[in-house]
C-alpha cells in the first residue's frame, strides 16, 4: 500500500494550508458549546486541529477581561490592546497551525472587534480592513444570531453576571453589525433555536465549506505542490465512502 506522506500521526487534516473557522456572535449566543462540538467533531473525524479563543489568556487578552469587569478603557484605547493581543495569537498560535494544515477552530477573532467596539463608535468596517492586513483571512465565520434578552438570560441561567460590555442597547448595536458585516466566507445562524439544531447547521456549514477548499485546491494542483492523486485522497480522507464525517450528537 502506498504511504501517505500527510499523515503525521494518527490525526490527519487534508486540506492544504489548513482551514481557519471562527465563531461569532453576542455574549450568550452559545459560541464556546459549538467551538467545543466542532472541536469533538474533528477529533471523532481524526482531523488535526486546535482551539482557541480571543480575547486570549495572554497580558494583552487579559487587560481586556479586567476592563470587562471593572470598568471600560476608551474604545480607542481596547482596539490597540485587542491588536496587540491578536498579533500574539496570529504568530504564535493561528499561523503556526495553518502552516501545519490543521484546522484552526477560533471562539472570537476580529469579527467581534468590529461588533462590539463598533457598537461603542469605531469604524466597524475600517477594523475589519485594519485587521485583515496582518491576520489570516478565514475560511468560515459562523455567526450565531441571538437577540441579547435571550443572550443575557442564557449568562443569568448558567449563573453568571453580565459584564459591561454587556447592555442590551450596545449588545444590539454588536448584534446588529455582526449582521450586517459582508465578506463571502461568512453564514448567519438563528441562535435562538438551541444547541443541537445550531450545531445541525455549524456542522453542515463547516463540511460544506470545507469540501469546497479541498476542490478549490483540485483545481489549483500545480501551485500547491500536490499531484492529482494525493489531492483525491485527500478529499477520499475527509469525506469518503469508507469514512463519512462522524456528527457528534449535542
Ligand atoms: P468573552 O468571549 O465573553 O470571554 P470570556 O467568556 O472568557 O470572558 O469575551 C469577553 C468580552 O470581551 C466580551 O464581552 C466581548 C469583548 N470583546 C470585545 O469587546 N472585542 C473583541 O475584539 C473581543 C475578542 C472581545
Amino acid at each position: 500500500m502506498r504511504a501517505r506522506k500527510y499523515i503525521k500521526s494518527d490525526m490527519v487534516c487534508p486540506i492544504p494550508g489548513g482551514f481557519l473557522v471562527t465563531i461569532e456572535g453576542i455574549d450568550g449566543s452559545g459560541k464556546t458549546t459549538q467551538a467545543e462540538l466542532l472541536a469533538r467533531f474533528c477529533s471523532e473525524n481524526r482531523l488535526s486541529h486546535v482551539v482557541s479563543k480571543e480575547p486570549t489568556k495572554g497580558k494583552y487578552g487579559q487587560m481586556i477581561r479586567d476592563s470587562a469587569l471593572r470598568g471600560r478603557m476608551s474604545v480607542q484605547e481596547e482596539i490597540e490592546v485587542l491588536d496587540k493581543d491578536r498579533r500574539e495569537h496570529v504568530k504564535k498560535l493561528i499561523r503556526p497551525a495553518l502552516e501545519k494544515e490543521q484546522i484552526v477552530i477560533l471562539d472570537r477573532y476580529y469579527f467581534s472587534t468590529a461588533a462590539y467596539q463598533g457598537a461603542h463608535g469605531a469604524d466597524a468596517e475600517a477594523i475589519l480592513s485594519e485587521n485583515e492586513s496582518f491576520a489570516p483571512q478565514p475560511d468560515l465565520v459562523i455567526v450565531l444570531d441571538v437577540p441579547p434578552e435571550i443572550g443575557l438570560q442564557r449568562i443569568r441561567d448558567r449563573g453568571d453576571i453580565p459584564n459591561q460590555f454587556e447592555s442590551i442597547e450596545s449588545l444590539e448595536r454588536a448584534r446588529s453589525i455582526f449582521n450586517d458585516i459582508k465578506r463571502p466566507y461568512k453564514v448567519t445562524i438563528d441562535a435562538r433555536a438551541g444547541i443541537p439544531w445550531v450545531w445541525f447547521w455549524v456542522s453542515k456549514h463547516f463540511q460544506v465549506r470545507a469540501l469546497n477548499k479541498i476542490s478549490r485546491q483540485l483545481k489549483n494542483v500545480s501551485q500547491h505542490d500536490l499531484s492529482v492523486e494525493d489531492a483525491l485522497n485527500r478529499t477520499r480522507e475527509f469525506f469518503g465512502e469508507d469514512r463519512l464525517p462522524i456528527v457528534a450528537t449535542a
